[in-house]
């Protein structure tokens, strides 16, 4: 059978097209029925792959509540690629608050509490403030961004986010003409996060942008994804993405955002110089040193025949942010 893409391009819907969940949970209830009863062997097969298709497409029910988005309608917004499957999206992380293997946030994170939660914006800004959780999730209108994550691993994702562009709260807090950089720090809570026990990292997780970097539209404050809230193991309850950059500049569950004259330390950064810079755009022409940048694998395109896609200059971002580093060697500020 010739399966034909969506009028919308993608094989994924939008989560405002996603059926009601009432209706999906009665409908894989009914295939399961169908696939565990009565019914003849070559129909309960087929509603056996059924329900499991179903169970690929859309988020398994109730896991995380609803969160309505609109689509965005920002150039770069939106890529027409095939969506990562919401299976494959929330248990193969990096979290190392939560461990250092890939299946380990998706194991532990379950610890993680994000009620109440607090976010200081403080620094060099005329209006520093703590937002509740609640009060900065509706601080604008919350988008649906389609973004390509590249991790520095050679991995790549794509997953549809909620959010809305960090510069809409930096807008808010009015920084001064002396703030340069954003830092970003995140969440260090031994007793929820076995993995800051650990010395992998200099705990709390922190990274940094430069203030123009971080007031780029495409700089996403992130509060969920495919429809619903985030997932722990994604960064509950507020994470970056930035989606030009490699997957470890987008530090999850933020709790201080803090505006400085000068660059700031970022955690692999400071574990490892020489592999992990400030910048970290992503770039096929610059190695890592101990691995090329140049292609990457796309998880869920796994198997023996998969072939390896080209890694893209600013991981296909270039026409959006390449003027951010006009005469700049980013082979020097890689
Ligand atoms: N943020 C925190 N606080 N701790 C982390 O270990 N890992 C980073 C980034 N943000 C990390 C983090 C890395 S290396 C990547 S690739 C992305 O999160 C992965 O995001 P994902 O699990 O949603 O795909």
């Amino acid at each position: 059978m010739l399966i034909r893409p969506r009028d919308n391009g993608f094989l994924h819907p939008f989560p405002s097209e996603i059926t009601p969940r009432a209706a999906y949970t009665g409908r894989r209830a009914l295939l399961r029925q169908l696939a565990g009863g009565a019914a003849g062997a070559a129909l309960a097969s087929w509603a056996g792959r059924a329900a499991l298709a179903e169970e690929a497409l859309y988020p398994p029910p109730g896991r995380q509540p609803t969160l309505p988005a609109r689509r965005s309608a920002l150039a770069g917004g939106v890529t027409m690629e095939k969506v990562t499957s919401y299976q494959d999206a929330t248990s193969y992380n990096n979290f190392y608050e939560f461990g250092s293997g890939k299946g380990d946030p998706a194991r532990n994170a379950g610890t993680l509490k994000t009620r109440p939660w607090t976010v200081t914006v403080e620094g060099l800004v005329h209006k520093p403030r703590t937002f509740d959780i609640d009060e900065l999730l509706k601080l604008s209108a919350q988008e649906e961004r389609i973004y390509r994550l590249r991790c520095v691993e050679g991995w790549s994702m794509v997953i549809p986010w909620a959010g809305y562009s960090l510069a809409e709260l930096i807008r808010r807090v009015e920084p001064q003409g002396s703030a340069k950089y954003v830092e970003f720090v995140t969440l260090a809570d031994k007793a929820a996060m076995p993995g800051v026990n650990s010395r992998i990292l200099d705990w709390p997780y922190t990274e940094g942008l430069r203030l123009d970097e971080a007031l780029h539209p495409l700089t996403l404050l992130a509060f969920g994804m495919y429809g619903e809230v985030l997932p722990p193991q994604n960064g509950a309850p507020v994470r970056l993405v930035v989606p030009w950059k490699y997957g470890f500049k987008s530090a999850k569950s933020l709790v201080k955002i803090r505006f400085v004259e000068h660059e700031p330390a970022t955690a692999w950064n400071k574990t490892a110089k020489n592999e992990y810079g400030f910048y970290s755009n992503v770039n096929p022409d610059v190695p890592h040193p101990r691995w090329s940048q140049a292609t990457e694998r796309r998880i869920g395109e796994d198997g023996l025949f998969a072939k390896k896609r080209k890694t893209l200059p600013f991981n296909g971002y270039e026409g959006q942010v390449g003027p951010l580093y006009a005469g700049m060697d980013l082979k020097k500020f890689y």
